[in-house]
């Protein structure tokens, strides 16, 4: 099959590859441009673990064609801290031991970075839960991550005006 030219910015940065149409954002990310910090689980949009921002939006980028991502922005978990420091949601995660074997992390901390943005004011458990639900973690019983986004939004209210935020980095500790 003929293979066509993707070019799209990763992580701020302009990457382009070749990929035939039928070949998955996720391999495309894992495979050619070496991202392999996005996971792939069930490969059918059930377990969120290969979550990517689009354009800044979540999308499982299992369910995505490499070629649909053309000329978009793409967010890799390696993409949410601009240097190799863990940003205030990461620490908040790790300090509320969150996960376990990490498996489902990057689609967690993906999807999180969107329901952080969305929700300057902060939210419910019930409201954390729900945005949730696509991401599945077989490790941790989901109360650890929802203490986890509870502490990232009660130490990013906490803030001074024009301090450190939650995809800021502030933190003090390079990532693995
Ligand atoms: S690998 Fe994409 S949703 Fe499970
Ligand atoms: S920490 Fe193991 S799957 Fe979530």
């Amino acid at each position: 099959m003929d293979e066509k030219r993707v070019r799209l910015r990763a992580n701020g940065v302009s990457r382009s590859g070749w990929a035939e149409p039928r070949r998955s954002l996720a391999d495309f990310l894992r495979e050619d441009l070496g991202l392999t910090g996005t996971h792939v689980g069930c490969e059918h949009g059930a377990c969120g673990a290969c979550t990517v921002l689009l354009d800044g939006e979540p999308v499982r980028s299992c369910l995505m064609l490499a070629v649909q991502a053309d000329g978009r922005e793409i967010t890799t978990v390696e993409g949410l801290s601009p240097s190799a420091l863990l940003n205030p949601l990461q620490e908040a995660m790790r300090d509320s031991h969150a996960f376990q074997c990490g498996f489902c992390t990057p689609g967690f901390l993906t999807t999180l970075t969107s329901f952080m943005s969305e929700r300057p004011d902060g939210a419910s458990r019930e409201e954390i839960r729900d945005y949730l639900s696509g991401n599945l973690c077989r490790c941790s019983g989901y109360q650890t991550i929802i203490d986890g986004v509870e502490l990232a939004m009660s130490r990013r209210s906490a803030q001074p005006a024009g301090g450190a935020q939650a995809g800021g980095d502030a933190g003090a500790e390079v990532m693995a």
